[in-house]
Order: structure tokens, then sequence, then C-alpha cells
């Protein structure tokens, strides 16, 4: 509970620093050395060339290439400012680190730190509420290393006013650590939208068998559903229709009806109130109608796939697809174009394409495509040795690959050649050969993408 200042002392405080020195604006920002403004990095055009490497069909698409440039190329060269629904990315966290794949390949580096690294970021979400659409959302996933500063910088980019939360998840299993803290199970997703009317379908959860018995409880003897009883009044007096009498009941002092005497005429009709031995009527909440419980801001159940016994790609920080699932479900629609320009082995792009979205993926590591388009190809790899050999992939489950998908979405998904791969004209011969260790030939003649 809340104690000591009172209100008025806050006053007094907010008169103080509302003098003249302040002149009534709370704005503030980070600063630091080499900080671009935005109007300069807005036009700056990008430097480099893109050329299709496979499959000319670009509704899809996967760049190999940095993506600062990528973007800009999206923006400047491709028309798609204000295209893109949603934006999930899980980017380098600032933590010094140098990450190798399940084969030992080097596959990224993590190697920015401090104002280096914001200032990386930075300019990259700049770019990224350009591509936005007006209905759009963005999440960023990080640790607590800087999510608390890229959180300040969230706030200038696309406004505190367009925060939508920060979800917390527990990324591993309990860890029996001996260093002198706390187990270090989180990470953190910052959501934010870029305007307030945005596309939001609130994820939830199923209800266990145990719950859906103590929750609703009573079984409608006529149809046999089961539903719970809850009141049908709310506290203050009313006026209006919901102070009227029904049946010839008031409602309970400083109490009024939740609906007015003719609607609840009509649920009594159709069997929908419950009248105990007393006469008290309640209102049935058939559980067959509920959505659902509403997922919370701490997210337990979608741990890494490297920490499970599940279906995995083998790159480094790969993400579980549940989770990626539960983002572009709330955050978009069927058709919609998801993005993520940091895409690992391709989580994101996967996901999108088994929910019938279209997707842009950008990674700037040969090890990250290698692993994307071996999950799009070949599909996903089983986990570890405890995995038993006997197990078959669930169709249904996120896990699956995009040849599996196709017989489960029954949609118009063409095994790997459903997206293009278009590379930075510096890297297309090691494209090449990436696609020619896969047994996928590139197209013969390369389109230029340089508008
Ligand atoms: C944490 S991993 C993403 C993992 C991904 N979410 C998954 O499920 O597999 C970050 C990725 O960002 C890529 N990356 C880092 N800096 C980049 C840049 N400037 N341009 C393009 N990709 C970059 C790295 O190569 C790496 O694959």
């Amino acid at each position: 509970m809340a104690t000591g200042i009172t209100a008025n002392k806050w006053t007094e405080d907010a008169r103080i620093i509302s003098g003249e020195e302040y002149a009534g604006d709370f704005s503030f920002e980070i600063s630091y050395p080499g900080k671009m403004p935005e109007d300069a990095l807005l036009k700056g055009l990008p430097e480099f060339r893109y050329s299709s490497v496979l499959n000319q069909e670009m509704a899809n698409r996967l760049y190999y290439g940095e993506n600062l440039d990528v973007l800009k190329h999206l923006l400047h060269k491709e028309g798609f400012r204000g295209t893109v629904k949603l934006i999930y990315i899980d980017p380098p966290y600032g933590t010094n680190s140098v990450f190798q794949s399940r084969n030992q390949k080097s596959s990224y580096r993590d190697d920015l730190v401090g104002s280096h690294y914001l200032e990386f970021m930075r300019r990259r979400l700049i770019l990224m509420r350009e591509l936005l659409s007006e209905n759009g959302s963005i999440y960023v996933h990080l640790d607590g290393n800087m999510t608390f500063q890229i959180k300040v910088i969230m706030d200038e980019i696309f406004g505190a006013k367009n925060y939508r939360g920060t979800i917390t998840r527990k990324k591993c299993s309990n860890k029996n650590s001996t260093t002198r803290t706390y187990g270090n199970i989180s990470d953190y997703i910052l959501f934010y939208s870029k305007t307030d009317n945005y596309t939001w379908h609130r994820p939830a959860a199923p209800w266990a068998e145990e719950k859906i018995l103590k929750e609703y409880p009573c079984v409608d003897e006529k149809t046999g559903r089961r539903y719970k009883k809850v009141p049908i009044h709310a506290p203050g007096t009313r006026n209006g229709e919901t102070g009227k009498p029904w049946k010839g009941m008031m409602p309970p002092p400083g109490k009024h009806w939740q609906y007015t005497p003719r609607k609840l005429t009509e649920l009594d009709a159709k069997g929908d109130i419950y009248w105990s031995a007393n006469g008290n009527p309640r209102r049935k909440v058939f559980f067959d109608n509920d959505r659902g419980i509403p997922v919370q801001d701490i997210w337990l159940d979608v741990q890494d796939s490297l920490n499970q016994s599940i279906r995995i790609t083998g790159y480094p920080t790969e993400k579980n697809p549940c989770l990626l699932e539960r983002i572009v479900e709330a955050s978009s629609d069927m058709g919609d174009l998801v993005m993520d320009c940091f895409a690992g082995s391709g989580t994101t792009l996967d996901v999108a394409a088994q929910l019938e979205r279209r997707f842009v993926g950008v990674d700037n590591s040969s090890e990250a495509i290698c692993h994307i388009i071996k999950r799009f190809s070949k599909g996903l790899e089983r986990m570890g040795d405890y995995v038993s050999k006997k197990e078959i992939p669930k169709k249904g489950s996120a896990q699956m690959s995009l040849f599996e998908a196709k017989a489960k979405y029954n949609s118009r998904f063409e095994g790997s050649r459903d997206f293009a791969v278009i590379a930075d004209d510096r890297y297309i011969e090691e494209m090449d050969a990436i696609l020619e260790g896969f047994g996928l030939k590139s197209n013969p003649r390369r389109a230029g993408l340089n508008g």
C-alpha cells in the first residue's frame, strides 16, 4: 500500500520543477556522443545493391546482408514504407560474446557495448518505425543487460504513449547457481504499437481440466452445459432502467441491475438465469462461451527450444516457435507482412509462413542463412540424445517444416522455393555456394532490385 507523501506534497514538488527553468516540458532522452539526428539517418540512402539469388517470387523474402542497409533499401527502393504489420526482433543483447551453433561453427558476434550498442539499435529502430504500418506493432526481445536503456530509446522513437507493456519470459529452467545473486531465468520483450489503433487479438490460454471443474462447477439440467453462477447486480445506485424493479424485485440496497429489466427477462426466457431455492436470481455463465484465460505479461510456458526436448535447427539463441506463434497471432492477421531483421535461424519467418502471413527476414551471418534454408527445406532436428529415437513429430505443432505445414494448412506452400533469397551484391558468390550446398540452383539471370 502506498503511504507517506500526500497528494498536496506532490503538487508542491510539481510546482517547483515546472518553474521557469523547466518551462513545463517533462520530456527527457538519453544522450551520448555520436547520436545521429533522425532526419540525417532518414535521408541516408542504401549503399549497396541487392539481387535475387533464389526464386523471383517476392511475397516472402530472405535478405543476406547488413540490416541497416537492407532497411534503407526496403524503405527507399522497394516502397515498403508503412507496409509491415508486425516486427519481432531478437537482436544481440550487448553481452560482449561470440556465439557458436551446435555444429561448432561461429554464428554471430554480440560485441557492441554501451553507447555504441544503443546507437546501433536506435538507428535500426528508427528505420523500423518508418516501415511499420499505422496499425502495426513491434516487439523487441532483450535481456536484463540492455532492456531498460532500450526502453528509453523506444519511448523516444515510438512515443511513450505507444508503449503497450513489457513481457517477462522465463527463458530456461531454474538454476542451481553458485553466484551470489538470484538465478537468472528471465528475459524481456518490449511491446510498442505505431499508433493507438493497432491490430490486437488477445491471446488466451486453454483451461486445465481440473480448473474447469473448479471454476464452472454446475451443469445445466436441460442442455448438459457446464456453467458458473454470477450476480446480476453491481455496486452503485442508478435512476435509469437498471435501477427499476424486475419481476417485482428491486436491486439490493446500494446496487443496480447489470442489465435492463427487459434484457433480464430475455435471459430468463432462454434459461440463462439460475433461481435459488429462496428465489435469488443469478446469471449462468457457460464454459463453452469462455475464450480461455487471457494471457498476462509473465510468460512461463515458452522457454527456449534449446532447453527442451523438442525439434530445433541448432542455431544459438534460437527461440521457441510457440513464443512467436503467440506474438504473430496477437498482432497480425492472415496475409499481413511480418518482419524479423535479426532473423537468426528464422523462427519468426517459419511461424509467420505457417500462420499464412507474408515475411521479410534479414541476417548478415552466413551460418544464420544456412540454418534458415535448412529449416525451410529439410525441417528441424531432434534436440538431443535424450529424445526418443522413435519420436514422431506431432502434426499441428509449431515444430513442423514447411513441407509438413503444407499438409496441415493445405495452403500455397511450395517447399523451400516459396521465398526469394536476396543477397547484397558483395555476397552473391558466397550465397551461390550456400545454395549449392543444399542442392538448390541459383537464379540463372539475377534480377536487379535497386529501383
Ligand atoms: C539472437 S540471434 C536471433 C535468433 C532468432 N530469434 C532465432 O530464433 O533463431 C540475432 C541474430 O541477429 C543477427 N545480426 C546481428 N547484427 C546484425 C546486423 N547488423 N544485420 C543483420 N543481422 C544481424 C545475427 O547474425 C544473429 O543471427
